[in-house]
């Protein structure tokens, strides 16, 4: 095995620390890799074959490496409640947990909560009775590490040497099994010091048994915390340059799918990311954003700080605009008015809810005392009602208002408007479907290329089925508007005027 890695042990079954250990232990089938919850009930789902996270090829990956399911390799990868046995044994340790925003104290609403990644290293402290090298995985502030650092060396037993490694994931939810597999790069963060850089070796050595070696970039420790969380303030400061676009386009009639194909053809820019939308959502864009502002503030540089913020303004913005919009257009009252939601996902190809733009669109529209239908083919009843629970100011207006579906045509029956918020295939009536970034906005090439045309719904028998004049509300850009108007739908996008 690499340079001796016998065991890893992986702090948090999440998200993050379930796909990406089961692409490590699938690719090193020397190492025993043991990802350990404090969660009974996820570490129980992940020894089953309903896994607690959706994700294509996941449970391929999972399978072959957890179950030596194709009977030519051993069982390599564990899932476990044995913090203390898996920590104790192990050459490498990453630390994955959650690192929510804050919601009481100082800092509440804007600063990162690192009480997880404390417990999680004084845990490695407590039990480690060989020297260990302890990788950050999860996204944290500039300057955690030294923080792990203090907690390691003063909790730590007598003799036991930790080195700490900065490994920040750069996997997006609905295609994390092809991110692990072919990363545009791979950063080891590590001091400049002789153990330091040999940390970081061994641990490139575990990526290059599937990742070529010039995409593993070693750097300094703190310039790698902080290229996590730059990165996704720049991709999401793309996502709201475009959606500020989008509102100067409704109002002048220019097609912000046109104006966001023609910029991304600059290669200077290029063409992802620029995709137009009700707002971005997902657990961290909006958490890392705030977190960079936040430190901004705590380094007394307030302008810098008022400049990232703005990134999630203009989505807070783009989210009650839209709102604003199906009311205007529902003739000013949605009283009683059925309403149908399309997708609850925060994007197509996953099963989380975190910070979904949907989440406070419905909130908002149950205020304006409509009544709602809810259908997403993934998220499962249960979930919608907690998020919409933990953020409705009238629950019992709430329960009256909302009802979870389990077809797009269910939902859409004696509806006054579609609402779609996911840009699930089965939504889309293109017949060249792509969502991340850029396709031609007008291309009409043929077949579509996800070869999935059987499993999208039939707008015309939807027509047949919404009271009139009916409406849709496209927050995502996934239908062909033309087709639609022909069925004689009245469409409203993101970035086009009426
Ligand atoms: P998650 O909430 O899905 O998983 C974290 C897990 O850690 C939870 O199951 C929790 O029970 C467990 N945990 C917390 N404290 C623990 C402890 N002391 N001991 C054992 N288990 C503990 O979170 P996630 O989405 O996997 O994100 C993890 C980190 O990775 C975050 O910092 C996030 O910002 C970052 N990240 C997430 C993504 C993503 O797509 N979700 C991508 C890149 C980076
Ligand atoms: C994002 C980053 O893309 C990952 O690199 C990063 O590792 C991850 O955050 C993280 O740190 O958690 P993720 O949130 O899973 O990944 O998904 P994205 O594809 O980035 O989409 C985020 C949100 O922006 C979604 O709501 C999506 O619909 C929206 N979006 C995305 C747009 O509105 N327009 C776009 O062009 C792209």
């Amino acid at each position: 095995s690499p340079r001796n890695v016998r065991k890893i042990c992986c702090i948090g079954a999440g998200y993050v620390g379930g796909p990406t250990c089961a692409v490590i232990a699938d690719k090193n089938p020397d190492i025993e890799v043991t990802v350990v919850d404090l969660n009974e009930a996820r570490i129980r789902a992940w020894n089953t074959d309903d896994l607690p996270v959706y994700e294509p090829e996941l449970l391929k990956y999972v399978k072959s490496a957890r179950d030596g399911a194709d009977g030519e390799r051993s069982p390599n990868l564990f899932f476990s409640t044995d913090v203390d046995a898996a920590v104790r044994a192990a050459d490498l340790i990453f630390i994955s947990v959650n690192t929510p925003t804050k919601y009481t104290g100082t800092g509440a609403g804007h600063a990162c909560d690192l009480g997880y990644v404390e417990s999680a290293t004084r845990k490695i402290a407590e039990v480690s009775e060989s020297d260990k090298i302890v990788i950050e995985k999860s996204t944290v502030p500039c300057k955690t590490a030294e923080t792990i650092r203090e907690i390691l060396a003063a909790t730590g037993r007598p003799g036991v040497r930790f080195e700490i490694l900065s490994n920040p994931e750069f996997l997006a939810e609905g295609t994390a099994i092809n991110d692990l597999l072919h990363p545009d790069r791979i950063l080891i963060g590590s001091l400049r010091s002789e153990r330091g850089f040999q940390a970081a070796e061994v641990l490139s050595s575990v990526y290059a048994a599937w990742i070529p070696r010039d995409r593993i970039m070693t750097i300094n420790l703190w310039s790698s915390e902080l290229t996590k969380i730059a990165a996704n303030a720049l991709l999401a400061q793309r996502i709201s340059s475009v959606n500020a676009l989008s509102a100067i386009c409704e109002a002048t009639g220019a097609d912000i799918d046109e104006v966001a194909y023609a910029c991304g053809k600059d290669t200077r820019i290029g063409p992802r990311m620029l995709k137009a939308s009700v707002g971005f959502g997902g657990s961290c864009f909006k958490k890392d954003i705030l977190s960079l502002a936040y430190i901004s503030d705590t380094l007394h540089l307030p302008e810098v700080a008022a400049y990232w913020r703005s990134v999630v303004d203009i989505n807070e913005y783009q989210k009650d605009r839209f709102t604003r919009r199906i009311t205007k257009c529902l003739y000013h009252s949605l009283t009683n008015k059925r309403i149908a939601i399309l997708g609850f996902a925060y994007k197509k190809n996953t099963g989380d809810t975190r910070e979904t733009a949907a989440i406070s669109v419905v909130n908002s529209l149950v205020l304006e005392q409509a009544d709602i239908r809810i259908y997403d083919p993934r998220v499962k009843e249960e979930q919608i009602w907690q998020d919409l629970k933990a953020t409705a100011s009238d629950i019992t207006l709430l329960k009256r208002r909302v009802s979870v579906c389990t077809s797009a045509y269910e939902a859409c029956t004696d509806s006054h408007a579609a609402v779609i918020l996911t840009e699930w295939d089965e939504f889309s009536n293109k017949d060249h479907s792509t969502t991340q970034g850029n396709s031609p906005p007008t291309a009409t090439n043929g077949t579509a290329e996800d070869g999935n045309l059987s499993s999208r719904m039939d707008w015309q028998h939807v027509a047949g089925l919404m009271k009139k004049p009916m409406f849709v509300f496209d927050g995502r850009n996934v239908v062909d508007v033309d087709k639609l108007e022909a069925l004689g739908f009245r469409v409203e996008c993101i970035g086009k005027s009426g």
